[in-house]
């Protein structure tokens, strides 16, 4: 998420452990085995809930994916299953944020000891906010950033391109003005986001059904060709983006598995046309001047 201080960013944040579907009993047991490896089985307790971990943007790389003296999984393990989110994103020391890289790509996460290696779990949501430039205004016609667009790009550029194309979702989140406050409350509460992220999840779990795989992030090879490729118009947008877009790999594979969510969240068994290109929509573009 990007955008000006105040637009409600770690706000949204906060609210995402309100719609994400229950732990089921299996993934219970991984959360609290990880917990318990790092000292923090609550009285022995397993807990249904999400994880949801905000370290602060001091974190060192060990705290953030785990090592140290004694050995202890990391934030990103903490997460496991749940939500890691990084708020003030650009504030992060840069090492820090690299050290995600690998956890993000492979869902765990190697510490290296002087005589041995420990593997961890880490596959989470990655949830990260950031203001458009280090004062915050870039683009606010009543606060105009006076340092634009050298503050952007200078802020921007403190997170690196590798880790910001590894976040599938890219949106910029608007100033909250008093009169959008006095509006009525939107139709749809947690409550009813969460029903719909419920049923896309099980179509995702029938899907997946006789497969390690739980999501459609795990999507990969032959199981995501079989179940993520779209309709003959959606190919052909996707190939023509490809190219204006000049999209990786990564990229690519990364769309078709957001175009297969937001089918599923749509309730449609083909990935169309009209999925594809939603899922483009939140592709990162380059960072405006
Ligand atoms: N859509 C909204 N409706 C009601 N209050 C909001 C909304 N967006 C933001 N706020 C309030 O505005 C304040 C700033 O929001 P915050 O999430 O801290 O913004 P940001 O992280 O983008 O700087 C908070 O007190 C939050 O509760
Ligand atoms: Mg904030
Ligand atoms: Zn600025």
């Amino acid at each position: 998420m990007v955008g000006p201080p105040g637009a409600g960013k770690s706000l949204l944040a906060s609210c995402l452990p309100g719609i994400l579907p229950e732990l089921t009993p299996a993934e219970a047991l991984e959360v609290s085995m990880v917990s318990s490896v790092a000292g923090m089985l609550e009285n022995g307790r397993i807990s249904r809930a999400r994880p949801y971990r905000a370290p602060h943007h001091s974190a060192s790389i060990a705290a953030l994916t785990g090592g140290g003296l004694r050995v202890r999984p990391g934030e990103v393990s903490m997460a496991h299953l749940g939500v890691l989110f990084l708020d003030e994103l650009p504030e992060f020391q840069r090492q820090a944020l690299d050290s995600l890289r690998q956890p993000l790509e492979t869902g765990e996460v190697t510490v290296a000891r002087a005589n041995a290696h420990v593997t961890y779990p880490a596959r989470v949501q990655l949830i990260a906010a950031m203001n458009p430039c280090r004062c915050g205004h870039l683009g606010d016609p009543a606060l105009a950033c006076s340092r634009a667009p050298k503050c952007a790009a200078d802020y921007q550029s403190k997170v690196s391109g590798p880790l910001l194309d590894r976040i599938d979702l890219h949106v910029e989140v608007d100033p909250v003005r008093a009169a959008d406050l006095a509006l009525p409350p939107p139709a749809d509460g947690s409550k009813e986001v969460a029903a719909r992220v419920a049923r896309a999840r099980q179509i995702q779990t029938a899907r997946l059904d006789g497969t390690p795989l739980r999501t459609n992030a795990d999507l990969d090879g032959d199981l995501l060709e079989q179940h993520a490729t779209p309709d003959e118009a959606g190919r052909t947008l996707l190939l023509q983006a490809a190219e204006a877009m000049r999209l990786s790999a990564r990229g690519y594979t990364r769309i078709l598995r957001v175009a297969r969510t937001i089918a599923d969240l749509a309730g449609a068994r083909d990935i169309g046309r009209i999925h594809v290109a939603e899922a483009l929509s939140y592709r990162r573009q380059a960072p405006r001047a």
